[in-house]
């Protein structure tokens, strides 16, 4: 190994795609980030065009490197992640049959009653880990079959983002474990697909590639690509893993006893596990870890610093942001009785209901701006509480440890909002671009330049700061039990939307 070695780290996230460029020191040499648009043409929708991947993918690569001056020879592997759980349909000459359906793609209730019919609740968990959620791989597949059959008839294979950018990277097939489980496809224990689901639903072996562990080498840099982008032919190309999987390795979450909490614009519990462990009912989802011989499980909610950011640019896009949480600051823990339902996109885990909706409960003359936009952080903070009451529910012991990254938890406000609901400590990793980085850092194993994810982790990534529970958490507890009752009370009324 020599210094001047470095990894880089291909992420196709929601908003945009990265590349991180992380040396053989465990310094972060230069990101770039080229954004894509997403699309909603009907509501429930959420899509986009792989071909939009593909060029902002490159575009970073080649900024990244240029910007610092980082020569093509010094990479010594490629990893990849992104979003989970996406739909990219292929034909027999690699093209793309239809835009992609994402992560928070909503139309698949009927697609996932179906599968629950076809292998009963029971089974499906006993196999996947899962119950199936309108998110996932699978019911969207289904709702291809049942709406668009000219589209499902060309299909000749079925990839994840990621996989589509690693396929036009290297001209392989492949995914890795922690992404596969995401598709609803996977059979748990073994982590590879499973021929009971497949069968069930009739969707043929041969239209998934193989799957890798997170720091296997699943192709090398093909010429072609070699020449659009300068990178070294043959450079190797390593799994990764699927996003959420990746943030836990980028916080150093790599064993049962360190859990890692994500404000992004959606907010995960991520708890690794040595065994596979299952909710019974499948609330909670359970994947393989991006850590070989390693699972977790993990709450998902849809809306978390997303609910702020809408909150944001639709009431008080004039204000900056700072300001707004300095307001907040002011307010009173538990603001004065006003609740906020965070489920602006529907939910995933506690509540797999795509139809919830998000609300404000309780508002009087007497709450300020300051009290509203609390409220949107409390609302975050009870949706989180409820992912780790689930997560706890399912059997995992309590953490030793909770790591909290993301662009929300910049907020010292927020964390110890967070801090006081949970009522545990929270260590802040100060990472930018977490998921890029525990790719970078998976990358870096397979290539060698640590013996072992584990020990990656461990030359890379430290915390920085701590949020304890203060005198607050007597009064959040009263208000997350005023939480908790709303949701079961207010789901007639979103199941009956317009
Ligand atoms: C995880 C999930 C999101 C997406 C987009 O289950 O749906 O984290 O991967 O980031």
């Amino acid at each position: 190994m020599s210094t001047q070695d470095c990894v880089v780290a291909l992420d196709i996230s929601t908003t945009a795609s990265k590349a991180l460029v992380l040396g053989a020191d465990g310094r972060v040499l230069g990101l770039a980030s080229s954004p894509h648009a997403i699309s909603s043409p009907y509501p429930l929708w959420s899509e986009q065009e792989p071909a939009d991947w593909l060029q902002a993918a490159q575009e970073s690569l080649c900024r990244v490197l240029a910007e610092n001056q980082i020569t093509p020879a010094r990479i010594q592997a490629i990893g990849l992640t992104g979003q989970m759980h996406g739909l990219v349909l292929l034909d027999q000459h690699e093209n793309v049959l239809r835009p992609a359906m994402l992560w928070n793609d909503g139309r698949s209730a009927k697609q996932c009653d179906a599968i629950r019919d076809a292998l009963g609740l029971a089974r499906l968990v006993a196999l996947t880990g899962n119950d199936a959620f309108t998110g996932f791989t699978a019911p969207k597949l289904l709702w291809v079959r049942d709406h668009e059959p000219d589209v499902y008839e060309r299909i000749n294979s079925v990839l994840l983002p990621k996989d589509f950018v690693r396929l036009k990277l290297t001209g392989t097939y492949a995914t890795d474990k922690a992404g596969a489980g995401g598709t609803l496809l996977l059979d748990l224990p073994s982590r590879d697909w499973s021929y009971e689901v497949l069968s069930a639903l009739d969707i043929p072996r041969g239209w998934l590639p193989p799957t890798n562990e997170g720091l296997g080498v699943t192709g090398v840099v093909s010429h072609a690509v070699s020449k659009a982008t300068g990178l070294r032919e043959g450079t190797p190309v390593v799994a990764g893993a699927g996003d959420q999987a990746a943030q836990a390795t980028g916080v150093g979450a790599v064993c049962p006893d360190i859990w890692a909490l994500t404000l992004g614009t959606s907010g995960v519990v991520f708890a690794p596990s040595s065994v596979p462990a299952t909710d019974a009912l499948g609330r909670a989802h359970a994947f393989p870890h991006a850590v070989p011989g390693m699972w977790h499980m993990m709450g998902v909610m849809l809306s978390a610093a997303g609910s702020l950011e809408w909150y944001r640019n639709t009431l008080a896009s004039e204000v900056a942001l700072a300001a707004l949480l300095e307001e907040a600051g002011r307010a009173p823990p538990g603001c004065d009785g006003l609740v906020f339902l965070p489920y602006l996109t529907g939910e995933r885990t506690p509540h797999a209901d795509p139809l919830a909706l998000g609300a404000f409960v309780g508002l009087t003359p007497r709450h300020s701006r300051g009290h509203i936009t609390r409220a949107v952080l409390e609302g975050v903070a009870f949706g989180l509480r409820d992912n780790l009451e689930l997560l706890m529910e399912a059997g995992l012991p309590p953490p030793r440890e909770i790591r909290i990254s993301g662009g929300g938890a910049k907020s010292p406000l927020w964390r110890q909002i967070l801090a006081d609901v949970l009522q545990m400590d929270l260590h802040v990793v100060e990472v930018t671009e977490g998921a890029a980085l525990g790719a970078a850092l998976l990358a870096g194993a397979g290539a060698g330049l640590w013996p072992s994810v584990e020990a990656a982790c461990q030359a890379v990534v430290s915390t920085c700061a701590l949020n304890s529970p203060s005198s607050n958490s007597a009064c959040y507890e009263m208000q997350y039990e005023r939480f908790r009752d709303l949701y079961p009370r207010l789901r007639p009324y979103f199941a009956a939307r317009p």
